[in-house]
């Protein structure tokens, strides 16, 4: 049977970059569904949907099929055919994501794309949604958390180090803003599950957070 690890938490605490290190290391795939979020809203953009009018994201939702497939073990998202994966990590698409991943349509679809993907593979998936309801039996939950001024400064550094003027109290109130849709969405919303392991690493460089989840992990194993 696949195993499957589950890694949850807020934008800026560091799922994404951990995740795919700890694939790597232990030959998992890593499944990143945000992204998925992020070519459904991609299509809304390219195809003038309003986020803010269910009836038409629902009729919008029908004419979408998204797959992902593995390059050099890069997950690539293929939205009606065409690699969109380069247009995914921009503000105007995770604004539109944000917005538009409380819908329930939007939702569905994708939830049971990445159950498929887990059904057959060994994966390490992160998400808002993975503990609480895309795999309520993975193997291993991890919630990870940092603060707001980490997760800003984090931020502030990647964009100033590509040359791009920020200011920090912008990029925290916009992380506390994202925080507060993703936490009171009636769907789905974000919240440790249950049986998750809280890693705070407000603290922590990554090599200490890939430790850190290999321990757990292994423990689990021992187990
Ligand atoms: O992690 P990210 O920034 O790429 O996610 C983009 C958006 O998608 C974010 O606003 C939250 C949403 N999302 C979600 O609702 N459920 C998931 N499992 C993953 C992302």
């Amino acid at each position: 049977m696949a195993v499957s690890i589950a890694i949850d938490g807020p934008a800026g605490a560091g799922k994404s970059t951990i995740a795919k290190l700890l694939a790597a290391k232990m030959n998992y795939i890593y499944v990143d569904t945000g992204a998925m979020y992020r070519a459904m809203a991609v299509y809304f953009t390219q195809n003038h949907v309003n986020p803010d009018d269910e009836r038409e994201i629902n009729a919008a939702v029908s004419n979408v099929d998204i797959t992902i497939e593995y390059m050099d073990g890069v997950q690539q998202v293929i939205l009606n055919g065409d690699n969109v994966t380069g247009l995914l990590r921009t503000e105007e698409t995770g604004k539109m994501a944000s917005k538009t991943s409380k819908y329930a349509a939007v939702r569905s679809k994708l939830v049971d794309l990445q159950r498929k993907l887990a059904k057959t593979t060994d994966v390490i998936m992160d998400g808002r949604d993975i503990g609480t309801t895309v795999l309520p039996d993975a193997f291993v939950k991890i919630y990870l958390t940092a603060s707001t001024q980490a997760r800003a400064k984090r931020r502030f550094d990647e964009l100033t180090q590509k040359g791009e003027q920020c200011n920090l109290e912008e990029i925290a109130a916009d992380i506390e803003s994202r925080d507060y849709a993703d936490m009171h969405r009636e769907i789905s919303p974000l919240k440790q599950a249950e049986d998750a392991i809280l890693v705070d690493t407000s603290d922590m460089n990554i090599e200490e957070v890939v430790a850190k989840l290999t321990q757990i992990i292994e423990e689990k194993k021992a187990s």
